[in-house]
């Protein structure tokens, strides 16, 4: 049993490193499942159901969000019907969409589960609470579980670790765009990585082009963010689950770059 995440897509870029390497990965790697943050997946905002559709021909099971979830509004149209499409869980009662879903591979189930943190991001409901709540629900069905942590602090990303140790088989994190280095087994089981980086743009900031982010920081001055262009990069991770427990087993960050090649 083995896990394969693609931390966030960001736009065409993205998109294009995700068609080009997830195959190769797969083939590499031979996940149970694969899931995708496409938070960021039509430039840089937000999600189509194309692009969703897109990362399941590309391979992927299921597909996380995070607060760029509402960016583009055709979400609105389809994100109760795509079945393994999830935006956090914490969002207040009555938000379109769904916080988990199950993914069935062969008779395993595996639940991806989708949250948000509150520093520095919107003050949605508590999701810590909210884990628990959900966790009482899949813990019924399935050991298997996936939680894709969509936080901007370390510390929070840290704490939810803490909080789910030997309750989820991984907590991944994303949002900050930059991978951490961090990667290890909680002592009661859990995978956990801080961040699983970005998928696009390798020479921009955080996937837009680094001129119009430079230029706010050097005058203060609202500017128009594009998706850079240039090379591109893929971050991810690989969970080895233990398949009677559901707990981790091992974890490996994937980088892929100029700097960091592929190797099949
Ligand atoms: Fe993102
Ligand atoms: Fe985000």
């Amino acid at each position: 049993m083995r896990i394969l995440f693609i931390g966030d897509v960001y736009g065409s870029p993205g998109r294009n490193v995700v068609k080009q390497y997830v195959p190769k990965l797969k083939q590499k790697w031979k996940p149970t499942v694969t899931i995708i943050n496409g938070e960021n997946a039509a430039s840089g905002k937000g999600i189509t159901e194309k692009i969703y559709k897109g990362f399941l021909d590309a391979g992927a099971q299921a597909v996380t969000l995070g607060n760029h979830a509402w960016d583009n509004r055709e979400v609105f149209e389809f994100i109760n019907e795509a079945k393994t499409l999830v935006r956090p869980a914490n969002y207040p009662e009555g938000t379109p969409g769904k916080g988990y879903t199950f993914v069935k591979i062969n008779q395993i189930e595996v639940a991806v589960i989708n949250a948000m943190g509150r520093t520095f991001l919107p003050a949605i409901d508590c999701p810590f609470r909210k884990m628990d709540e959900i966790l009482e629900i899949v813990k019924k069905r399935t050991p298997y579980i996936f939680v894709d942590f969509h936080a901007e602090a370390t510390s929070e990303k840290q704490a939810m670790g803490w909080y789910l140790d030997g309750r989820v088989t991984a907590v991944v994190g994303t949002h900050t765009h930059i991978q951490t280095s961090d990667e290890r087994i909680l002592p009661k089981g859990t995978a956990y990585l801080t961040d699983a980086g970005m998928t696009g743009p390798y020479d921009g900031i955080l996937g837009v082009e680094k001129e119009a982010v430079l230029n706010k920081f050097l005058t203060t001055l609202p500017v128009r963010f594009e998706v850079a262009k240039g090379r591109e990069q893929l971050n991810g991770v690989v969970i080895d689950v233990e398949p009677k427990t559901g707990l981790a087993k091992s974890i490996q960050r994937i980088l892929i770059n100029d700097d960091h090649p592929f190797y099949e």
